[in-house]
């Protein structure tokens, strides 16, 4: 067994040196590993002071994320959490001073380690933070108690509820470190140490932050009245207000209680479960069986974009800010001087919120150079084809990629429906031809669906994946099929939506629904934003192919929206009305005409549809056209799909994503329902393979 914490003594300091890869987690025996080296240090004649040092990349990154898995109720919680609290108060109980020395992140538990340290100190390009939050649930090792000790309750109320980390100068600032050191962490460390012999200062001892009851009591109300607005679905931030709030109106001991129970509650929630499954769904989807991790990757140190359009220009400005120098062409100076007009509008927007300055959009924006010609195309790493969904013309443009640039550069298209195979065989090198397809707004939206083709190499597709990290994107890799994996499925969370309109409920009333549900946006508000002319366009296509977008019935409101010139916020009205410049949804009863006149055209008698069935009748849609990407292996696993969902159009992480939902309801249930839907709605219904297969071995999809 390797030794989780090595044990070494340097000019009389104690080093403790946490060694569990890859981050140092809190795994089973390191708390017990560290309380036993500090005992040891303290029992030490030769010893005056000790030292907890991480080795790698990070000091601890928190307690091991799967283990909450394990918890099998409330009351095991409650156990496993007083018996942290009282290793953590023993450990700093210790009879010479502790110092954590933190470089890389100290997170969650890490953090609570630490601050159960007496001194900590920092490397100046560290990172602590509480983001348990983001986990779904609160720091569980005494931090809702130590933290506002040190920090105070409004930081300690900030990091706790939003999660992210905070740099070291914010750290000292806030006192929750003490020193920030040169460039050896150890050795100021060890000096720092040195320094503090005979000057032991408990963290739970402390009161000079705590001191006022009222002022603590008054931050708590004023986080939960700010969290209302913006922590929509979710419990887990207000809960770590509850358990801050203790610190100021109870002692160390009845505050580490009220922590234990809340983070009990938090630790057994759906929410939790679903946001843990996340975190791994986002590390999992880097992951490609048949793509080794030591596959070679081409360095993207210049890219360039065809189609200044929304997606075009969208996925420059990613390039851009990424820091990376990308060549915008379109076909003419008019063209390309409107998307540029774009792109600088969308940065003078976001420095006048005061999210960048004037400094940094005029730098980002350097990066970003127009152009008419494939001029200098020869030096770029990777080109992005976002021109109009034309195969026709896309073709053209990969056969002349496929000559200009140079062979090792990867041809990447943002189709979003048509088949990646057809322009990796126009462009004669189909090895470097992938799919790259971003979402709208394509500077925001975190997906990338990476696409790979029959030939499409194993180097192209780990280049994708690195560089979709560095885009700040999560890359999941998906198989050709039509419509890729999000927007197949898309296809049928809008079929539902549309038949469910046609038997009865209001448009506004299935947006509701969905975004009471956790979406951002309901289907019909979003697709008045992104064009009701798109999908329109999209449709006669398909109908040139013999095609439809999903199975089932198609409704015909969408198109006569279209013949109507309602194209969505564009025109003024779509599913909604628009008053000139506001995109305040206004309900149309002229579309619930439109709907009723097409169910008449049916045969649909209209009735009072329940909020539950929409809710329902989509997830369960979506559900099982997922089971069918994934038996048909267009998806490598259901957290893929999950991690689709949930960057690509903004399905709530605190659901887990519609798999994850899915397996939550118990897949003997959902195919209870398709088969209902059968008998309700008609043979369009029918179950995927996987489905049946699943709930008949009860098993789940993750
Ligand atoms: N537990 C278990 N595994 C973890 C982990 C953790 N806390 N943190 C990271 N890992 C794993 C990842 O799953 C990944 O595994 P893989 O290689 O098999 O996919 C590996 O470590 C590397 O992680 P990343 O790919 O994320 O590496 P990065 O270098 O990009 O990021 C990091 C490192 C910033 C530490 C990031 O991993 C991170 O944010 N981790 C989570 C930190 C966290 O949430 N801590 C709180 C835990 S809850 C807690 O402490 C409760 C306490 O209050 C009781």
């Amino acid at each position: 067994m390797p030794e989780l914490i090595r044990y070494e003594v340097r000019d009389r300091v104690a080093v403790l040196t946490v060694d569990n890869p890859p981050v140092n987690a809190l795994g089973p025996g390191v708390p017990e590993a560290i309380e036993a080296a500090v005992a040891r240090g303290c029992a030490d004649a030769g010893i005056d002071a000790i030292v907890l040092i991480g080795s790698g990349s990070t000091f601890i990154a928190g307690a091991d994320i799967r283990i909450f898995a394990t918890i099998k109720n409330r009351e095991q919680s409650l156990e496993r959490s007083e018996s942290i609290h009282a290793r953590l108060m023993r450990i700093e109980d210790a009879t010479k001073p502790t110092v954590a020395a933190i470089h890389g992140t100290a997170l969650g538990g890490g953090l609570e380690v630490a601050m159960s340290f007496h001194y900590r100190v920092m490397a100046p390009d560290a990172k602590v933070g509480q983001p348990e939050v983001l986990l779904g649930i609160i720091p569980g090792a005494g931090g809702t108690q130590r933290l506002p000790r040190l920090c105070g309750a409004a930081m300690a109320i900030d990091m706790c509820t939003a999660g992210k980390p905070v740099a070291a100068q914010q750290a000292l600032a806030a006192g929750i470190v003490d020193q920030i050191t040169g460039p050896s962490l150890r050795d100021d460390a060890i000096a720092f140490a040195q320094s503090k012999v005979g000057a032991i200062r408990k963290t739970r001892e402390r009161s000079e932050r705590i001191a006022s009851r009222d002022a603590g009591i008054a931050a708590c109300a004023a986080a939960r009245a700010a969290l209302a607005k913006t922590a929509r679905g979710v419990k887990a931030p207000f809960t770590a207000v509850d358990a801050i709030e203790g610190a100021f109106t109870l002692d160390f001991e009845g505050g580490s209680l009220r922590e234990r129970e809340l983070f009990a509650d938090c630790v057994m929630s759906h929410e939790s479960r679903a946001l843990r499954h996340m975190f791994f769904a986002d590390r999992e989807a880097a992951k490609v069986p048949d793509v080794p991790k030591d596959t070679p990757v081409t360095k993207i140190e210049r890219a360039a974009v065809i189609g200044a359009g929304t997606m075009g220009g969208g996925i420059a400005m990613a390039y851009a800010n990424a820091g990376i120098p990308v060549l915008l062409k379109d076909v003419d100076d008019a063209a390309v001087l409107k998307g540029m007009a774009t792109i600088r509008k969308n940065y003078e927007s976001t420095v006048a919120k005061g999210k960048m300055t004037a400094e940094a959009m005029a730098r980002t924006l350097s990066l970003i150079t127009p152009t008419t010609a494939y001029d200098g195309f020869e030096h770029v790493d990777i080109v992005v084809e976002a021109a109009f969904e034309d195969m026709n013309l896309k073709k053209q443009i990969f056969a002349d990629l496929g000559r200009i640039t140079r062979p090792s550069s990867i041809l990447a298209s943002n189709t979003s429906t048509l088949d990646i195979d057809e322009f990796a065989k126009a462009s004669g090198r189909p090895r470097q031809v992938i799919g790259h397809h971003f979402f709208s707004p394509a500077n925001v939206m975190k997906l990338l669906e990476i696409v790979r083709g029959k030939e499409t190499s194993k180097e192209a597709i780990a280049t994708s994946l690195a560089l979709a990290k560095r885009l700040g994107k999560v890359g999941v890799v998906v198989g050709n099929c039509f419509a890729f994996v999000a927007n197949r499925m898309l296809a049928y969370y809008m079929r539902e939506a549309l038949l469910l309109l046609e038997e009865g409920a209001t448009v506004p009333q299935i947006d509701n629904a969905m975004t009471e549900f956790g979406m951002p946006v309901g289907p019909f508000g979003m697709q008045d934003i992104a064009g009701i002319d798109v999908g329109w366009r999209i449709r006669q296509f398909l109908k040139s192919i013999g095609k439809t977008r999903a199975e089932g019935p198609q409704s015909a409101v969408p198109d006569r929206l279209y013949e109507m010139g309602r194209y969505g916020q564009k025109t003024g009205a779509g599913w909604y009305k628009y008053e000139a410049g506001s995109r305040n949804r206004i309900h149309d009863p002229l579309v619930d005409q439109i709907a009723a006149e097409e169910a008449a055209t049916r045969g649909i008698t209209r009735r009072a549809v329940k909020d539950e069935e929409i809710i329902a009748r989509i997830m369960t849609a979506l559900a099982n056209e997922g089971a069918r990407v994934l038996e048909e292996g267009y998806a490598t696993r259901a957290s893929d799909i999950d991690a689709v969902y949930c960057y690509g159009f903004g399905y709530p992480r605190h659901v887990g994503g519609p798999m994850f939902y899915a397996d939550a309801i118990g897949l003997p249930t959902v195919l209870a329902r398709v088969k209902q839907y059968r008998e309700q709605c008609g043979d369009y219904w029918q179950p995927a393979a996987l489905l049946e297969k699943l709930a008949a071995e009860g098993k789940s999809f993750n």
